[in-house]
């Protein structure tokens, strides 16, 4: 395992008493990938219902799913069960396509991502293009928040895109982490974490709340955590193998702990 190297000054939260610093660090665990496997064999096992409740009894403040438009893991009628069994806030990641928005309005889950799609893509490549989408993205975001949904907004670490970003009226923007968790060098990595870090601190400043996921593993997260605006990281792929080896309560179970040491 490569060591860890933490960033950023710990005395920026050293202040607040431990306790509060992991409440206010929320884990969302995204179990597409257990749906995946389901699809692989069009059957009903493993079911993603049961995966979330297991990641609800881990400590999972948050279960994500994407309900992507070619439907390839999560299917409709998981997104209407877990509304009903999930007891943590229900975030669901989804396009700007007129079909997705409909079954959100119906089904409302507490939050929802806006990220973009292609169906060539093996996951979510990059953040949105908020720039030269303005105007429907607004109108995206308005719809969402007057059926009663938080909306945040999944970008890349690019000033010109969160200026966009915030002037759609969303309620929170998720920072797309995948080049800092694929940088090779440590000099490379530091510099993907400040440019995370100013674009959070431009999210927190304008009073929006700071998310940040992708490619995030039990070895590379803690720099991130420790982004003191960081309200919310979400996290699939890590958890999703750790729970084939040590079942998903405990991978999750393993991840706060992690995190605990913020
Ligand atoms: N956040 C968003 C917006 C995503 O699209 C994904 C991948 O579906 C994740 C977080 C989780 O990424 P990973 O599976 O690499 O942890």
């Amino acid at each position: 395992m490569r060591s860890l190297a933490i960033f950023p000054q710990r005395s920026t939260l050293e202040a607040i008493p431990p306790r509060i610093r992991t409440a206010m660090l929320e884990l969302g665990i995204n179990i597409d990938h257990v749906a995946t496997i389901r699809q692989a064999r069009k059957t009903v096992e493993p079911d993603p219902v049961w995966a979330a409740a297991l990641a609800e009894l881990g400590g999972a403040d948050c279960i994500t799913i994407h309900l992507r438009e070619d439907r390839r893991h999560i299917q409709d009628r998981d997104v209407k069960l877990l509304r009903e069994t999930v007891r943590a806030k229900l975030n669901l990641e989804m396009a700007c396509a007129e079909e997705i928005i409909q079954i959100a309005l119906e089904v409302k889950p507490d939050q929802i991502t806006l990220v973009p799609e292609r169906r060539e893509e093996i996951t979510t490549e990059g953040g949105l293009d908020v720039i030269t989408q303005l105007q429907p993205m607004t109108e995206t975001v308005k719809r969402l928040q007057n059926g009663g949904m938080f909306v945040s907004l999944f970008l890349n670490a690019d000033p010109k895109q969160i200026e966009a970003g915030l002037q759609t009226g969303c309620d929170a923007i998720e920072l797309h982490t995948g080049n800092y968790a694929d940088a090779e060098t440590a000099r490379d990595r530091e510099a993907e974490w400040h440019r995370l870090q100013v674009a959070g601190t431009m999210i927190s400043a304008a009073g929006k709340r700071l998310h940040a996921g992708h490619g995030l593993t039990y070895h590379n997260v803690l720099p991130i955590a420790l982004i003191p605006q960081m309200r919310e990281l979400n996290i699939g792929h890590s958890i999703v193998s750790r729970a084939v080896s040590v079942g998903m309560q405990e991978a999750v179970a393993e991840m706060k702990r992690l995190l605990a040491q913020r």
